[in-house]
């Protein structure tokens, strides 16, 4: 029973505890936790630093059609080899539906863009829901929730794949039933479309307008929205991408009703300001064009409070990989398109980990076992891979980080692994990096990425475990009275 691995010298980080601690691996799992193990095959000195579980990036954009002429420029080669380096074990990427197309295609297209030779880390599904049939409804959804794809995510905005309310209560009646997780991206479409109208007859078209197209009252109001429908049904929901103070209180409102809402945010409403998307006419300002866009100083003190209080539970990266150069990224729609042509997203599955370990833990903003759950844990339990995935724990997948902090590094696009030609967090002098990661017991990242893309596995999702509620009904009740209310 001599162990695969032994892992001397931990600091091991868990969503509760820190503890110093051998790790022992066998057949990729986690078998032991212990003082002075005895010799494994193989042993890696930990030497006192920090490891901690390796990231869940449960919102990343890889290889997913657009339709409108750009290409995602990382497929699941690069996206997880990215991810590996950048201390990310698990990728939940979206398999989305084409209106008027079958889910169950969508799930099916998805899987052969995964292929079997491409994923150097382990991942899940979710489903973008565009178009909810009553076939959709009532057979594929209900299918597909069984058979591992618990968790969808729904459009409040963006022609090609909005809802409207009534559909989205249609989806969340049914979320309630199967016991599925929806993620909803909540900004008002109505909103955004004449504000645009405004600007382009202004001729203001430049990058910068498109902060200017999207204020963050347009993503409080339909976070208010998507909170109330969810509380119509009596069902958990996720919202993703929070960028702001006024999401962050209907989201504490929520919660302070003892309703189910959760909160994503990610790094760029961290480090990233309106500013970013230039002061100019500059067309370099796309590379920061997202949705809801990066804010103000403000702004990003309140998600940093969000991140430190609780009012978030996961911290993602939205990695949406559109190039700067050429003609089919962020330039799609020609060399200067206006910014409602430009392809929405920012690259950063490799720098997420990094960015909160740095500025988060370093500087304490968050504790290391807040950086946990924020980063891998309550994921896990969200999207069904608890404990499997999101502990350092016996029985739980040895997936784990060991944390270099002495380290000095500048952020450059040159030391990054994806195929994006840009990150937005060039020249950004962090103070820790990911030494080492362990997907499986198998080092895919150490200081060079190792391991054979193919190694990763498809990850079946259970039902959502959701963390502050009970187990035992997995924060679900029965029938409440929907028409008492
Ligand atoms: O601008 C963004 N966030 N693009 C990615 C797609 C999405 O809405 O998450
Ligand atoms: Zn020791
Ligand atoms: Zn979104
Ligand atoms: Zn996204």
């Amino acid at each position: 029973q001599t162990h695969d691995l032994v892992i001397r010298h931990a600091r091991a980080v868990t969503a509760s505890d820190i503890f110093h601690c051998d790790i022992g691996i066998s057949d990729g799992r986690i078998t032991t936790l212990g003082q002075r193990l005895p010799a494994g095959t193989q042993e890696i000195d930990a030497a006192g630093r920090f490891v901690t579980p390796g990231g869940i990036d449960s919102h990343v954009h890889l290889d997913q059609p657009t339709g409108d002429g750009s290409v995602m420029a990382d497929d699941f080669a690069s996206g997880s080899r990215s991810a590996a380096c950048g201390g990310t074990t698990t990728l939940i990427p979206f398999a989305c539906q084409q209106k008027g197309g079958s889910l169950r295609d969508a799930v099916e297209d998805y899987h052969r863009r995964a292929g079997t030779d491409k994923a150097l880390v382990d991942y899940a599904f979710h489903m973008i829901i565009t178009d909810p049939t009553p076939a959709v409804l009532n057979e594929e959804l209900p299918r597909l929730i069984q058979e591992g794809y618990s968790s969808f995510k729904l459009y409040m905005s963006y022609a090609a794949l909005m809802l409207n309310d009534r559909q989205i209560l249609d989806v969340l009646a049914l979320a309630r039933r199967e016991h599925a997780m929806v993620m909803l991206h909540a900004e008002n479409h109505d909103c955004i479309g004449w504000l645009t109208e405004q600007l382009l007859a202004a001729g203001l078209t430049a990058p910068r307008f498109h902060a200017a197209s999207r204020p963050r009252l347009i993503e409080r109001e339909a976070a208010h929205r998507a909170i109330s429908l969810a509380e119509l049904v009596d069902v958990p929901i996720l919202l993703v991408h929070v960028s702001a103070g006024e999401t962050i209180e209907q989201i504490r409102w929520a919660q302070g009703k003892g309703l189910n809402v959760y909160g994503e945010t990610c790094p760029q409403y961290l480090f990233l300001t309106r500013e970013s998307l230039g002061l100019g006419d500059d067309f370099e300002g796309a590379k920061c064009i997202c949705s809801p866009p990066p804010r103000d100083k403000g702004s990003q003190e309140a998600v940093w409070r969000g991140l430190a209080n609780g009012t978030f539970s996961v911290f993602s990266s939205d990695h949406a990989p559109f190039r700067f150069a050429g003609a089919d990224g962020k330039r799609a729609h020609g060399d200067n398109p206006g910014f409602h042509q430009v392809a929405n997203g920012i690259p950063g599955v490799e720098t997420r980990m990094a960015l909160l370990w740095s500025e988060g833990v370093c500087r304490r903003r968050i504790t290391p076992q807040r950086f946990v759950e924020l980063t891998a844990t309550n994921a896990a339990k969200l999207y069904g891979l608890y404990p499997r995935k999101g502990s350092i724990a016996v029985g739980a997948d040895a997936d784990l980080v060991i944390w270099d902090q002495d380290k000095k590094v500048t952020v450059t696009n040159e030391m990054l692994h994806h195929n994006v030609d840009y990150t937005p967090y060039e020249g950004m002098e962090l103070s820790a990096w990911p030494a080492m990661t362990l997907s499986r017991g198998e080092v895919v990242w150490d200081g060079s990425p190792r391991g054979t893309p193919g190694r990763g596995q498809f990850l079946r999702c259970d039902r959502p475990l959701l963390p502050g509620a009970d187990d035992s009904d997995r924060g679900y009740t029965d029938y409440a009275p929907l028409f008492d209310r």
